[in-house]
């Protein structure tokens, strides 16, 4: 069985919890896109691990781990996940690397920041992880494959090229900054190549012997379908496509060979970075949520905007990637909440709009449309099945799943593995 698993919202929706729980029946989970813009936290007996490059199949010695082609590698941080994991007793031996992945260059994280600088009050609020530039050069045909690593010459001729003729250039003229010294950084990639190599792999055949034995597939989705390069609050989005066709061109594996796409959902919404956010709570409903959730980012620390649950958003993704089975996380984060909302669509020029708009100018004067209920004002961390839930939180999850058109079968109810209700099919057996 093939399983995509897709962010709903604006990332950080629980997307590492549930690939946690699935992978323990999976055999294989596949990272397709994005980098280590993504931070996806497991939490199990042995503590807390936040995985940036690294599948969140890894803590399972039976599931063979890959990194796709659609995903863009730094290498430097790919090996100190390496060695997190070793510190920790953890030896990642069935991990690979798709030689066809991309890569972070030192240049990159370099250019998001200057880049964004220059942008000034237009900035995106992006990671400055190198992502968008390194997506960018895969476009421009100028990047560098994790399987170059392994061609010392031709390494050598790419990196005068690329450092010396096209970044160097606008480092110095353009930024003011220094000229870098590709030579020294070949020394520096061969280092990485040499440690890199055991995990490097071409992983077609991998991948396609995986399908055709009929296994369990998890492909991990980062970030989320509003941060899509195309379905997402453009400009204000990641450079890959989170969204369930990228995890396709991000494996290698065709699309008749999915069998069912998950949407994780936070219970109610947040976002790192700049864009519209029709549900944004600007108030002290907001901080609370925040403070109670430990809103912060996994990759940068900042606090995350937080609102209402958007089932328009919800929706949106539902559509959008095929999603036929919902999780929905992080539900105990509104334990305390009197009453919680539900934005229903938005109200544009005397007209009403189901979707999220694709003119973000147009959000500036939309009005979210609300329903509100009745909150639980009960602690659900130890509820494991749907009948535990009271009554006004059972509701609470009905309505969403009515609102965005899925059956929602996966409810976290804390961080930790044993924090789940699961109503309905069990996945993977
Ligand atoms: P991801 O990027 O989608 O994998 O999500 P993150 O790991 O960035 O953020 C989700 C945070 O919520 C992490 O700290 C998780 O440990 C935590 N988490 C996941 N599911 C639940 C849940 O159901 N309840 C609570 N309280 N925390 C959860
Ligand atoms: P996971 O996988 C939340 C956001 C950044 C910024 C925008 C562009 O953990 O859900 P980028 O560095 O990608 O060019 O930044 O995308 N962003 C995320 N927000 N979760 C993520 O990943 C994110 N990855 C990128 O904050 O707004
Ligand atoms: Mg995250």
């Amino acid at each position: 069985m093939v399983i995509i698993l897709v962010g709903g919202q604006w990332g950080d929706e629980g997307k590492g919890k549930v690939i946690d729980y699935l992978a323990s029946k999976a055999q294989m989970v596949i990272r397709t896109q994005g980098g280590n813009n993504a931070g996806h936290t497991v939490v199990t007996e042995h503590g807390e691990f936040k995985f940036q490059l690294m599948p969140s199949g890894i803590l399972y010695p039976h599931c063979t781990c890959v990194i796709g082609n659609g995903v863009v590698v730094d290498p430097i941080v790919l090996l100190r996940e390496i060695s997190q994991l070793r510190e920790r007793g953890i030896e990642p031996k069935k991990l690979f690397v798709s030689e066809r992945a991309h890569m972070v260059m030192r240049y990159h994280p370099l250019f998001d920041q200057l880049e964004e600088e220059s942008r000034g009050d237009d900035r995106l609020g992006t990671t400055w992880r190198g992502i968008g530039p390194a997506y960018s050069d895969k476009v421009r045909r100028i990047g560098f494959r994790i399987g170059d690593l392994q061609k010392e010459a031709f390494m050598r001729k790419k990196l005068a090229f690329v450092v010396g003729q096209v970044k160097n250039p606008v480092l110095t003229k353009l930024y003011g900054q220094d000229a870098l010294d590709w030579e020294s950084m070949l020394a520096e990639y061969m280092g990485y190549a040499k440690e890199l190599d055991p995990f490097i792999k071409d992983t077609f055949p991998l991948i396609h012997d995986a399908l055709d034995s009929g296994a369990n597939i998890l492909l991990e989705g980062a970030q989320a379908t509003m941060l899509d390069l195309d379905f997402g609050t453009y400009p204000y989005v990641t450079s890959s496509n989170p969204t369930a066709g990228g995890a396709l061109t991000g494996s290698g594996i065709p699309p008749t060979k999915v069998d069912l796409t998950i949407g994780v959902f936070k219970a109610y919404t947040s976002r790192v970075g700049y864009g519209p956010f029709p549900s944004e709570l600007l108030d002290e409903i907001g901080d609370q949520i925040r403070e109670r959730g430990h809103e912060f980012g996994t990759v940068t620390g900042r606090a995350r905007r937080i609102g209402w649950f958007d089932a328009a958003v919800a929706r949106y993704a539902v559509k959008v990637n095929g999603v036929g089975c919902a999780a929905l996380m992080r539900l105990d984060i509104l334990d305390d909440q009197p009453l919680v909302k539900i934005c229903t669509g938005y109200n544009f020029r005397g007209k009403r709009f189901d979707y999220p708009l694709a003119n973000i100018s147009h959000y500036k004067h939309c009005e979210p449309a609300y329903e509100s209920m009745a909150g639980w004002q009960q602690q659900i961390g130890t509820a494991r099945c749907w009948d535990d839930l009271p009554q006004a939180c059972r509701d609470y999850v009905e309505r969403i799943g009515e609102l965005i058109g899925a059956p929602i079968e996966l409810i976290g109810t804390g961080p930790r593995r044993d924090q789940f209700v699961i109503r309905g099919r069990k996945l993977f057996d």
